[in-house]
């Protein structure tokens, strides 16, 4: 029988290079560029620390440098908040820089999505683990994170988890794809993974279930990644890792309760900012009005710049 090690560790990478963003993420990290108001590394590590995880991890590179900055204290920035009265602004800077125990750990060489992970190899001292991409928000439906979703899993199970949405099929290229059955004493939500395949065709994808940017692995993660060579682009892939894990251990997908913000994309992020801003009661009105206004010019005159 598997013992059951509490899940308390969360690595985030955010150390790649961002090209789909330049020229923007040339200085500024692309986990850094601002949902609304808020940069999307914060969101990412919000999730964690929402599912209960106290030990942070984020995979860093030269130039990410305000990554760290932002989750530090700022003294002077503090002081003036509190002597001009903005409390709310005050306490939420303040809460920045309680996180638990963030550390920041560099991948020198960027080899990677799977190279970034195995950097927290020591980190993670054979727990198991979460892994939360830095370029990508998940907003959950109900109260539980996506990452409590698979945490949930993880207790059941003992084993890895994927989470996993339904993607429309001129979409099914871009990600990496499940194939799964039915899993015993599961509602329809979770379900085990028999295969993955890296960004297949259409036509050879066994479904339409993509992966979601938020993993949970058991440690023998690590040993598959060390034996992983690189893949597609000289990089070492995860997904060809979660392929050798699977051949020894069991492997289950959550469909998440929610919906995926990819923010490494321009489109994405133009998606998502108007997403969020709509979200909330003091943007709401302006920004419905202006769409407004811009829809019906567009409609008067297409070609309108
Ligand atoms: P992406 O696949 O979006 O890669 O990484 P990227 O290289 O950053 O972006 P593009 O494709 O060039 O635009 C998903 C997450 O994994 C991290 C990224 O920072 C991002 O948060 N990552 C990727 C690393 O930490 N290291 C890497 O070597 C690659």
């Amino acid at each position: 029988m598997k013992r059951s090690i509490p899940l308390r560790t969360a690595v985030i990478p955010a150390a790649g290079f961002g090209t789909r963003f330049l020229p923007a993420s040339k200085a500024v990290p692309k986990e850094m560029i601002p949902l609304v108001d808020k940069p999307v590394i914060q969101y990412v590590v919000e999730e964690a620390v929402a599912a209960g995880l106290t030990r942070i991890a984020i995979i860093v590179s030269e130039g990410k440098e305000a990554v760290a900055a932002h989750f530090q204290s700022f003294p002077a920035m503090e002081d003036r908040l509190e002597k001009t009265g903005k409390k709310e602004l005050l306490s939420e800077i303040r809460s920045l820089s309680s996180i638990p125990d963030i550390t920041f750990i560099p991948q020198k060489e960027l080899k990677g999505l799977g190279d970034a992970v195995l950097q927290a190899k020591d980190f993670v001292n054979g727990e198991p683990f979460a892994v939360l991409l830095g370029d990508t928000v998940l907003r959950a439906e109900g109260r539980k994170s996506v990452t409590g979703q698979l945490k949930e899993v993880y207790e059941k199970t003992l084993s890895s988890v994927v989470a996993s949405e339904h993607v429309p099929r001129e979409r099914i290229s871009k990600y990496g794809i499940i194939e799964s059955r039915k899993a015993d004493g599961f509602s329809g939500k979770v379900e085990e993974v028999l295969s993955l395949v890296e960004k297949p065709s259409p036509e050879d994808a066994p479904g339409d279930l993509a992966i979601a940017s938020r993993y949970l692995f058991t440690p023998g993660i690590f040993e598959e990644l060390e034996n992983t060579p690189p893949g597609k682009g000289g990089e070492i892939q995860l997904t060809d890792a979660m392929k050798s894990l699977l051949k020894k251990e069991r492997m289950f997908t959550r469909i998440i309760d929610g919906k995926r913000y990819d923010l490494g994309s321009k489109i994405g992020f133009l998606k998502s900012t108007v997403e969020f801003a709509l979200a909330r009661d003091e943007f709401r009105e302006e920004m419905l009005c202006f769409l407004r206004e811009k829809l019906a010019d567009y409609e008067m005159d297409p070609d309108k710049q």
